[in-house]
């Protein structure tokens, strides 16, 4: 029998992360961790669907980690690994895409948008949530903390686990999302979802000052308005809803001084966590890999066993 239970995430080795992958994710996953067992993944995998270029996929998945590490995750107390180090996912993906049709992959939102969008439609790009499917069901996921984005890839996972247990015995329990409410879309400085694949718009989790001054002076405000919107949603993210009610009646029409305001929150609040990262090394990164992707594969490979004998290609 399982004790605690099972709490895990993922980010993308695709980019600079920014505010939104903080709040959406990251920090919800900080927050209720140890209350759990926890795994947190670097998805290089995933990544690849869009990044064709060793030396950056490699970089990314170092500022990845580092990233987890100086928000404050502590390799002790969460299993830190990168999913090509368990190849039990890429071996339970394909698993599910034997079970889940095209017209179901093609409903996935993610995969619309970017299409949408006029990004390659490769074969990764269109199996993805059976990846992540496999990322959060190989080790009996419990809760998945994500940004609204995921909500239907979480969806895709319960009918993932739905499907190959009605085809060959209970083997897989059903996930949860965990979406808090205000942070589950996180706006760009435009106002729109805040994305990596919109770099000019969005605030990096460790953003220079200069950074966060040149992204918080571009938010689009509309000078009809009481209060500039763009500017007060990202705003009560870093302060609570009445110490901002001062702050903006105060300041009223003065759409200059509350961003002024809203610099000087965005760094005091990432200032601590900037400093710890610039302490940690490549090699630290390596050792929390090693470590990590050794403990997920025990429990990946023990899980994998039973699958293989359910759907009959263990032959002994
Ligand atoms: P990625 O790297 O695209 O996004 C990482 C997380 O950030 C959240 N997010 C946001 N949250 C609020 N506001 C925003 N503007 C915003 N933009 C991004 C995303 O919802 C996500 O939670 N497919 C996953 C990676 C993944 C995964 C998994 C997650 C792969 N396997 C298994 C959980 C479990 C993704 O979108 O990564």
């Amino acid at each position: 029998m399982k004790g605690k239970k099972r709490l895990l995430t993922g980010l993308q080795a695709s980019g600079t992360l920014h505010i939104g992958n903080y709040f959406g994710a990251l920090k919800p996953f900080v927050d209720t961790y140890e209350d759990y067992e926890s795994m947190l993944m670097v998805a290089d995998y995933h990544a690849l669907t869009s990044i064709k270029d060793a030396s950056l996929l490699r970089s990314n998945i170092f500022d990845v980690v580092k990233d987890y590490l100086a928000v404050g995750i502590d390799p002790k107390k969460a299993i830190i690994f990168k999913q090509s180090d368990v190849l039990e996912h890429t071996e339970l993906s394909w698993i599910f895409n034997c079970l889940v049709t095209v017209p179901f992959l093609m409903q996935a939102h993610a995969y619309k948008d970017k299409i949408a969008k006029g990004l390659e439609a490769n074969a990764g790009l269109f199996t993805y949530p059976m990846l992540m499917a496999a990322d959060i069901l190989l080790y009996d996921t419990d809760v998945v903390p994500v940004g609204e984005d995921q909500r239907q890839h979480v969806e895709y996972a319960r009918e993932a686990a739905m499907k190959f247990n009605n085809a060959f015995g209970d083997t897989f329990s059903a996930p949860k999302e965990l979406i808090l409410e205000g942070v589950g879309t996180v706006p760009g400085t435009d106002g729109l979802k805040m994305a990596k694949s919109r770099p000019q718009y969005v605030i990096p989790l460790f953003g220079s000052k200069d950074e966060i001054t040149k992204a918080v002076m571009s938010i689009v405000t509309d000078s009809s308005a009481d209060r500039p919107e763009h500017v007060y949603a990202i705003h009560k993210l870093f302060k609570t809803e009445e110490e901002l009610e001062v702050l903006y009646k105060e300041k009223m029409g003065n759409y200059k001084d509350l961003k002024e305001a809203l610099i000087e929150d965005i760094d005091s609040y990432m200032s601590p966590i900037r400093e710890r990262r610039i302490h940690i090394t490549d090699d630290e990164v390596k050792k929390v890999l090693e470590d990590g992707g050794k403990r997920a594969r025990e429990i990946a490979q023990k899980k994998m066993e039973d699958v293989r004998k359910k759907i009959g290609v263990t032959i002994n």
